[in-house]
């Protein structure tokens, strides 16, 4: 492999640690538990792996409240824990991806606990704290976006500290060129034990207006079903221009070391998300691509998606899918479990690098959680609006018995009732699988040059069926995919050559048969 081609022409593949596999026994996933399951991962077939965080913190966001940017929480194991999951990973071929929360830290990071001490404290100002409006309610309506204002009073020094997301997580102030450089710090810290880049956490919000004024009112806000947060526009809060200057700058920090990725998380339209590829390509690598996440499903909408994306991009833009993560809905139960199978093979034939969820290639559903078992704080303190995160967090599943193979414990969160079928030892002797699918497609797109780093042509889209084309230096392949659970026409003539890849069994040929995607390479 070439310099740089690990995550253009590889498949990312997201870990969420509370729950892909304990190995002490608490009910809760830990490093050594993700080491054990790294051969799994290599023969699956993906090329990097992004764990979630795993440093010190008190869990009020399960681990996005960071008190401590250069170690391991306890309940996931040790440094030395973290050095051999790298090694061996490495090992495998696979990458490392670590997850990297500069927005905010715990409010128990040592950080805050010195800021808060006093107005003169020299970490004061490595967070925003701001005097109270002349009523002595908050600096300004800005909202976290857990619900609520997004300033809490700390009557120790009359202030008002900013966080845009729970109290328990305040906001880091970036304009604070010390704070920067610490910050950075940590990130080499982590690239020199042989962390292969960063996902950066909500990258967009770090700058808010110097000037602190109102957001404006939001006049699509539906009460009562919109997060609080949707109540006013983020004008203010979010993609202030200056944040340009902070992307770049991590990008430097990684560039500093050989072959290292930065992937953004970012929720903004389609046009700002490509703005984080930065000026000449000196923002992020990867700024995460969530246009899969928020459609509907529905050929011509998809079609209409990837040729909007592709021709945002801008020139040498490398692209990026995503079908879920740890934040939304599963794709299993967004769609159904027919059509999860094809939206496995758009994500692994669409250009560009796909990132897969941990769960998606077994079509984990999101599992009910009663509300006395809710333990996401987004859901505690919005209930009810089905912004709950609970459901796509649950623990992977490896064998069809009690505990799944997952723990011998009692689970963090419920195992679905499905494991008797949804698990990896089941599925892997199933040659109809989802987990024999996202095999054969990781497989092929590793072997295909023009699904891995060719071209794309959207050819066409009926109302059910979208075509499109990649090709390579001469190689090239045709996907079918029928968004639909009935049979449907071609929307173009039957490609001549050999099927290589469907999601149903049995002869692959003329129409489409209910929810079935086919990969065709041309003679
Ligand atoms: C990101 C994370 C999410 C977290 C939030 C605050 O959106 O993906 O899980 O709650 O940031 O850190």
């Amino acid at each position: 492999m070439s310099e740089g081609s690990w995550w253009r022409d590889g498949v990312v593949y997201q870990v969420y640690p509370r729950s892909f596999a304990d190995a002490n026994g608490d009910g809760i996933g830990d490093l050594a538990g993700i080491r054990s399951k790294l051969g799994y991962l290599a023969d699956l077939g993906v090329s990097a792996l992004w764990i979630s965080p795993i440093y010190p913190s008190p869990m009020a966001d399960f681990g996005y409240d960071v008190s401590d940017y250069r170690g391991i929480d306890p309940l996931f194991g040790d440094i030395a824990g973290m050095d051999a999951l790298i090694a061996d990973a490495h090992a495998l071929g696979l990458k490392v991806i670590l997850d990297f929360v500069p927005n905010h830290s715990s409010d128990e990071h040592p950080w805050f606990r010195e800021s808060r001490r006093s107005r003169d404290s020299v970490f004061r100002d490595w967070y925003i704290w701001r005097d109270p409006a002349p009523d002595g309610g908050p600096p300004n309506n800005w909202l976290s976006n857990f619900g609520g204002s997004a300033w809490t009073f700390d009557p120790a020094t009359a202030q008002y500290y900013l966080h845009l997301f729970l109290d328990r997580q305040p906001d880091l102030n970036w304009r604070n060129p010390v704070l920067r450089e610490a910050m950075y710090e940590s990130m080499r810290f982590w690239m020199r034990r042989g962390v292969d880049g960063f996902r950066v956490d909500v990258i967009y919000h770090v700058m808010k207006d110097a000037a602190f004024r109102d957001n404006p009112p939001n006049p699509a806000f539906r009460e009562g079903i919109d997060a609080d947060a949707h109540r006013f526009l983020p004008v203010h809060t979010a993609d202030l221009p200056e944040t340009q200057g902070i992307v770049a700058a991590m990008r430097e920090v990684v560039d500093e070391f050989p072959d290292r990725v930065l992937i953004g998380e970012i929720y903004l339209p389609l046009e700002r998300i490509v703005a984080y590829y930065g000026e000449n390509l000196t923002g992020a690598h990867l700024p995460f691509n969530f246009l899969l996440i928020g459609t509907d499903w529905h050929a011509p909408t998809i079609a209409g998606l990837i040729r909007r994306y592709e021709a945002a991009l801008p020139a040498g833009g490398w692209p990026n899918w995503v079908l879920g993560n740890h934040d939304k809905p599963r794709i299993a139960s967004r769609v159904g479990a027919a059509q999860a199978r094809v939206a496995a093979v758009l994500l692994l034939t669409l250009r560009g690098t796909p990132t897969m969820y941990y769960g998606d290639e077994i079509g984990m559903q999101d599992v009910p959680i009663p509300f006395a078992e809710v333990r996401d704080p987004f859901e505690l303190n919005e209930p009810h609006k089905g912004l709950g995160r609970d459901p796509q967090r649950t623990p992977m599943r490896w064998f069809p018995r009690e505990g799944a193979g997952f723990t011998r414990g009692t689970p963090w969160l419920r195992i679905g009732d499905d494991v008797g079928t949804c698990n990896v030892a089941t599925q892997a002797d199933d040659p109809e699988s989802m987990l024999s699918l996202y095999k054969a497609l990781l497989r092929l797109r590793r072997e295909t040059p023009s699904l891995s780093r060719g071209d794309i042509r959207v050819l066409e889209a009926s109302d059910a069926v979208l075509a499109y084309e990649r090709s390579h230096e001469g190689e090239r392949v045709v996907v079918l995919l029928n968004f639909t659970d009935q049979p449907a026409d071609l929307p173009i003539p039957e490609p001549a050559g050999r099927v290589l890849v469907s999601t149903h069994a049995g002869v692959a040929e003329g129409a489409l048969r209910a929810a079935e995607a086919r990969i065709y390479r041309l003679v």
